[in-house]
């Protein structure tokens, strides 16, 4: 059994699987399939200051190899997080980390100092890069200035692992990410959905209400392997790495390309398991090829 243990600038993983927020709800809602402290850790929804509806439906289409969402950020507020959900999951033996999102740099600071005071909260996923909400969201994360206001912000108030999650909506992903390293990120998760769009030929409008719509699944992991291996060129950061791993093959392919770790997504819709077989595929790998710790293989290529 090779050595599967990671440590992203201080937050210690068992291994290097994670799973990408809004698509593992809670945690619980997958701990009948599947027990959650064999995962290296999960991003719970993305969570904002205020509860926020989300988007009106409907608000998801099926693509040929991947899925368009614009849920919108739909929660209930870091306040019935921290009095509802933190309690029952706390104590679980994993890394619980809360995706935050904002309208405004006043809300991702408020929200980010309310979960500092979380214990059992290692670290914050800051999400600047959501292509479904109207203001805010992607907006932040799409120009150096806005990456550097609102990371600088949050980083001041925020004194466990701040890891900064990036859009694959941008022109030149190395430069976003120096800035988030720049400014005091811990990590950098990458990629968010791309923005995409559907219609309905016989209506003859989109499907989404919102018209575009964040896209996911296996057909965004060419795009999500390139930026990958674009930033680990210029960063020392840790990296963490997402966007269509569908299996222990794929997310192999984003170690290699030079993330630490790496989250799934939409997969845990397809096979709720699909965390377990990528971190035992993962252990094949290393041991059929000689690799003694996960580490061996980090950023080979
Ligand atoms: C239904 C749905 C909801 C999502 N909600 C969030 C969210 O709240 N915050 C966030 O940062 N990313 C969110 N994402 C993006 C995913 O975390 C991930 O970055 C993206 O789906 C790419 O990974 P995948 O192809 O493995 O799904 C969402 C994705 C989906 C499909």
């Amino acid at each position: 059994m090779a050595e599967l243990k990671i440590e992203l600038n201080g937050l210690k993983l068992k291994n290097p699987v994670l799973t990408a927020s809004g698509t593992f709800g809670y945690g619980r809602e997958f701990s009948d399939f599947i027990n959650l402290a064999d995962l290296g850790g999960f991003i719970v929804k993305g969570t904002t200051l205020k509860p926020r509806e989300g988007n009106p439906y409907p608000r998801m289409a099926e693509t040929p190899s991947g899925m368009l969402n614009a849920v919108g950020l739909q929660n209930k507020g870091v306040d019935y997080f921290i009095n509802h959900i933190y309690p029952e999951i706390k104590d679980l033996e994993t890394n619980v980390l809360v995706n935050v999102s904002g309208a405004t740099i006043g809300d991702y600071i408020a929200t980010a100092e309310k979960i500092n005071e979380l214990d059992k909260i290692p670290g914050i996923e800051l999400n600047i890069s959501c292509p479904n909400v109207k203001e805010g969201g992607m907006a932040f994360g799409t120009r150096c200035s806005s990456v550097a206001e609102v990371v600088k912000a949050v980083r001041h108030v925020y004194k466990k692992h701040l890891m900064v999650k990036l859009s694959p909506n941008v022109t030149d992903i190395q430069e976003i990410a120096l800035t988030a390293e720049s400014e005091g990120a811990d990590s950098v998760s990458l990629i968010n959905t791309l923005m995409g769009m559907a219609i309905d030929i016989r209506k003859r409008s989109p499907i989404l209400s919102t018209t575009t719509g964040g896209l996911s699944g296996a057909c965004v992991k060419p795009i999500a392997l390139r930026m990958v291996w674009q930033v680990a060129k210029v960063v020392k950061i840790p990296i963490i790495g997402l966007g269509g791993i569908m299996n222990a093959s794929d997310a192999i392919e984003f170690l290699l390309a030079g993330a630490s770790a790496i989250q799934i997504g939409t997969a845990n819709f397809i096979d709720p398991t699909v965390t377990i077989k990528v971190i035992n595929g993962i252990n094949e790998y290393l041991d059929q090829n000689g690799f003694k710790s996960i580490k061996d293989i980090i950023g080979l290529v």
